[in-house]
């Protein structure tokens, strides 16, 4: 195990088979040396920075019908909303205000937003906010809407490819398709964007070599940012009374992904918070090197319900970025609140520039 994790430490990659061993056999004293080892990577490419995103769940409306989702299409009991382009600019001036220059717009996949109100929005933030970047995570459009939506000055886009086997996905999205899912992340990394896939950990009937294998195919993706969280049960969908996903197996995953894919962007996520008070603290100190507080209006967050008993829902924006801070520093580590681009994106223009310079 020890010479396993050497290795791992070493050369950033190991086999699926020595993936699934380390998984079934990592013990105590062999798991906090994973831990070190993903915080001397996340040092070496990242130093001591966290990177801060301002979070905008700006309509929980869905048409699709992911079996663990709480805002998933069918589920009657959902309080919905859709946020006004208005609303939506006003908390990204909240979130300028308050330092935020990257803002995340994260929908259920609502297509009352179509490809001209999103352009309306993102060019009126970028034109009162030029120097932030905007991420859109707003699932599954065609190749045409993303293209333009790039054009239109979005920087990043969020599609977690939730799992990457084929035979779980297809239970866990009925009508929904394994490959196109994997042709969007390729679509959009090929139109430019900085692209964030994902996966969640603990779902129903996943095994050690499942989650081995959504680790070898985001080192084969090679994505700007990685996403990744423990599957919560939430009572009004059909994986009710489900066991869940674990602080603990998730600290894991976030570890050897920051191993392996050494360069990416790792959120310590929300769901982390909720299954432990200090489950984000314990996902920085696991390699992750972003947090995503929360931006928007309190009147909608708790109906933003992906899962149960989410956190921050009836805390102010300036609370919760009051709170980040303080957690961040409690660890050691120091807040930033720049951009934060990804370093492959940064190396990618800096040798544009320099072939332009030639
Ligand atoms: N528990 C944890 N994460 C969930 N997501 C959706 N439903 C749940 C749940 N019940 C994740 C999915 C999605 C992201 C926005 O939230 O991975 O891509
Ligand atoms: Fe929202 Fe702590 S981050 S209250």
């Amino acid at each position: 195990m020890r010479a396993l994790l050497n290795k791992l430490y070493d050369e950033n990659h190991l086999t699926k088979e020595e993936i699934i061993y380390l998984l079934q056999n990592l013990d105590d004293e062999h798991q906090k040396i994973l831990f070190e080892y993903a915080r001397q990577t996340r040092l070496k490419y990242y130093g001591n920075k966290v990177y801060m995103r301002g979070l905008i769940e700006f309509s929980n409306i869905c048409k699709q019908e992911c079996l663990y989702c709480g805002i998933r299409a069918s589920n009657t009991k959902a309080d919905r909303y859709r946020l006004s382009p208005e609303e939506i600019i006003h908390c990204c001036e909240t979130g300028y205000q308050l330092g935020y220059r990257t803002f995340v717009l994260q929908s259920g996949e609502d297509f009352w937003y179509t490809e001209e109100k999103l352009i309306e929005i993102i060019q009126s933030i970028k034109a009162l906010f030029s120097d932030a970047a905007i991420t859109l995570s707003i699932g599954e459009r065609s190749y045409e809407v993303y293209k333009n939506l790039f054009e239109a000055g979005v920087d990043r886009f969020l599609l977690r490819h939730e799992t990457a086997s084929r035979g779980l996905y297809e239970k866990l999205h009925p009508g929904m398709s394994f490959d196109n899912r994997r042709n969007c992340l390729q679509v959009l990394k090929k139109i430019g964007y900085q692209v964030g896939a994902g996966f969640m950990v603990g779902l129903p009937e996943q095994t050690a070599e499942d989650l081995a294998e959504d680790l070898c195919f985001l080192k084969q993706l090679d994505p700007d940012m990685i996403g990744i969280g423990p599957y919560i049960p939430h009572c009004e969908t059909p994986l009710k009374g489900s066991k869940g996903g674990t602080v603990d197996d998730t600290l894991v995953m976030l570890a050897l992904t920051r191993l392996l894919i050494p360069e990416c962007l790792l959120p310590s996520t929300t769901a982390m918070g909720t299954l432990d008070p200090k489950g984000r603290e314990k996902a920085l100190n696991a390699g992750a090197n972003v947090v995503m507080p929360n931006l928007s209006p309190i009147a909608v967050r708790a109906k933003y319900a992906l899962y149960e008993n989410k956190i921050c829902t009836g805390d102010e924006a300036a609370h919760c970025r009051q709170c980040i801070e303080r957690r961040i520093r409690s660890i050691g580590l120091e807040v930033d609140m720049g951009r934060g681009d990804s370093l492959k994106h940064k190396r990618g223009q800096a040798s544009q520039l320099h072939s332009y310079l030639i």
